[in-house]
């Protein structure tokens, strides 16, 4: 076997579908987030603002965290130096997973190095503790949520999206008697519209199944102490398992399931995603906590947040832009072609220093090609203006097409 050529024809597929992935190698400097430098491929330097990171408040550089980093590291070393079971769960890791139960009202979380991996151990864990488990998914679940459930060995049903009819009647379609769970998100992070949470727990207690909300998009930015959408709806009370993030609102890494005592226990038992790797750096455990812990009151950041995303809709609805709004953070600007999203995403960033990632598929259906930004309270009224100005002049630029303006 060529195993090269195996590896060429692999790649080239990639680039023959416009998919080959390029990253764009950055330095943020503390303090100074949006703006960043980008180190180009020649090694020449260029300063540019970044629009599409996920760390949606700018946590990542607050004095609270990072104090809470270095004292850790100070007073602890580098590394965990073991998974959980052996010699690496620390004084770190009890505090933020006791921060977060109490973030959730839960009554126990267990975290992970990601919340990639969280939703992936646990969705795939999950029947080995309720043998005969039905899982119902939505079909945009995040590839985490995909991934558990596909090699866990139990059954699946995908939902269309969003589609309580379909989900009713994949329910009732099933054995009354059958273990069920249901996973879904508050927030699908790439059209930025919400699930709808209390119909999905009103048909969780109909057919006697389990909850299970990815919150990774909300946790930290909604709710009255950042616990997310199911906070700010007063259902957090009806999620049997909840999974967040502590990377992109929170700044930092590290992932988590917040759930009752004896399913995180559970988990913690079963689950090889868990067992099976070293536990995160008992510095990023801190500056986790730290970050949770501060948003807990920290509505102002939030609600600056919010006014940030609706002043960009706005602004790029009044020129016509065909943007996706459905409430939330998130600002996707649809182009619908992979090559035209690639190209306008090139040209802000060398013509502008204007950083947006072209978000093509599989990660989005074909034809809805998009640049997505994700304002946060750290952009300041110039960045904003200096956006707004050169989305207006490349969209006339590539003669691309504007809604019609009322009026
Ligand atoms: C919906 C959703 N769930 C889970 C994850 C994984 O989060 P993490 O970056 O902590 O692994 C992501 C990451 O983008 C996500 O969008």
């Amino acid at each position: 076997m060529d195993y090269t050529a195996k590896l060429d024809d692999a790649l080239n597929r990639l680039h023959e579908e416009g998919r080959y992935r390029t990253f764009i190698d950055i330095e943020r400097k503390k303090g100074q987030f949006p703006h960043a430098t980008w180190r180009k491929p020649d090694g020449s330097e260029t300063p540019i603002t970044v629009w599409c990171g996920n760390d949606y408040l700018g946590m990542g550089q607050h004095p609270v965290v990072l104090e809470a980093m270095h004292e850790a590291i100070d007073a602890t070393g580098a590394g965990s130096g073991g998974t959980r079971n052996i010699s690496g769960t620390t004084v770190y890791h009890k505090r933020l997973e006791a921060e977060l139960a109490d973030l959730h009202g839960k009554e126990a979380a267990l975290l992970f190095t990601s919340a990639y991996i969280a939703n992936d151990a646990t969705l795939s864990t999950l029947p080995k503790l309720f043998p005969g488990l039905i899982i119902y998914s939505d079909e945009l679940n995040h590839a985490s949520m995909i991934e558990g459930v596909r090699r866990n060995g139990g059954a699946k049903r995908i939902f269309k999206h969003n589609d309580l009819d379909d989900l009713r009647a994949k329910l009732e379609a099933d054995d009354p008697a059958a273990p069920k769970l249901i996973a879904f998100e508050s927030i699908y992070s790439m059209d930025g519209d919400f699930g709808p949470i209390e119909a999905i727990c009103d048909l969780a207690d109909e057919f006697g199944a389990l909850t299970y909300i990815d919150e990774v998009h909300a946790v930290g930015m909604y709710g009255p102490r950042g616990a997310g959408v199911a906070e700010r709806d007063r259902l957090m009370h009806r999620i049997d398992i909840i999974n967040g993030t502590l990377a992109k609102a929170y700044g930092v890494m590290g992932g988590y399931i917040a759930a009752s005592a004896k399913m995180c226990d559970a988990v913690r038992s079963y689950a090889p995603g868990f067992i099976f790797t070293t536990s995160l750096p008992p510095a990023v455990a801190a500056g986790a906590a730290a970050s949770v812990r501060h948003l807990k009151t920290d509505q102002e950041l939030r609600d600056r947040h919010q006014t940030q995303a609706k002043i960009l809709k706005t602004r790029l609805k009044g020129m016509g832009l065909p943007i996706i709004d459905h409430g939330s953070h998130i600002v996707p600007v649809i182009v619908g072609d992979p090559v035209h999203t690639k190209q306008l995403s090139d040209m802000l960033l060398e013509g502008y220093g204007i950083y947006v990632q072209p978000i093509n598929f599989p990660t989005v259906p074909r034809g809805t090609e998009r640049l997505r930004f994700t304002p946060s309270p750290v952009h300041g009224p110039d960045e904003m203006d200096r956006l707004v100005r050169a989305m207006d002049e490349l969209w006339s630029h590539c003669a691309l097409n504007r809604a019609e303006l009322a009026g």
